[in-house]
């Protein structure tokens, strides 16, 4: 038997998932609370509302790794606007983070979560992926730019910087 991670995306409906993402915990620090915060509280609501897609992560055992989300947004690059598949947050659970060790980063689930919201991107035809990421947040950063995306020279009003992937 294969000993990688293997995780399926199902669709989030607040609904039906309200008690499985109430046990979710993202971690106790600044990133993890607010990861925590946007899946179980109006924003993964609001954000669908908006057309994001928000996926919720399993593992063999149906047992709940983390989530996912990307929808469309508008940015302005370089002084013109850009229309771009967006990731509004990731969240993976305390549990799951840095496992499995010892594998490449796309291998872990981690690595996993943010390669299937590459996959989605991709599907929709855009150029671009963007997110964005405070520098503090360093795992979430080493993250992001292993698997290719690149920061502008522009941040939010938070500090959280705009990075993007290209995706052709
Ligand atoms: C961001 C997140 C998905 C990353 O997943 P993870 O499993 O914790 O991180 P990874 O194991 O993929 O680690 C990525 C890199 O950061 C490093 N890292 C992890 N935690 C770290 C920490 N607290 N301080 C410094 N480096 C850290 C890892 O060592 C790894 O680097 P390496 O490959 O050079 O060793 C996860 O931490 C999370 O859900 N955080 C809370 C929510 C959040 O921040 N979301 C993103 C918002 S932009």
């Amino acid at each position: 038997m294969s000993s990688q991670p293997h995780i399926r995306g199902i669709a989030f409906v607040r609904s039906a998932h309200a008690e499985l993402v109430a046990g979710l915990d993202c971690g106790d620090t600044r990133w993890g609370n607010l990861a925590t915060e946007w899946i179980q509280g109006p924003r993964a609501v609001r954000s669908q509302a908006l057309g994001t897609q928000v996926l919720l992560y399993l593992d063999h055992a149906d047992l709940l790794v983390g989530f996912g989300s990307i929808g469309p947004n508008k940015w302005t690059i370089e002084g013109e606007p850009v229309e771009l598949r967006y990731i509004p947050m990731i969240g993976l659970a305390s549990s799951h983070q840095g496992k499995p060790e010892h594998v490449a980063f796309s291998e872990k689930f981690s690595g996993l979560i943010v390669a299937d919201l590459i996959t989605r991107a991709v599907q929709f035809g855009h150029r671009l992926l963007g997110l964005l990421c405070h520098p503090d947040n360093t795992a979430a950063m080493k993250l992001y730019v292993r698997f290719g995306f690149e920061q502008l020279p522009t941040s939010d009003g938070f500090g959280n910087r705009h990075m993007v992937l290209r995706l052709s």
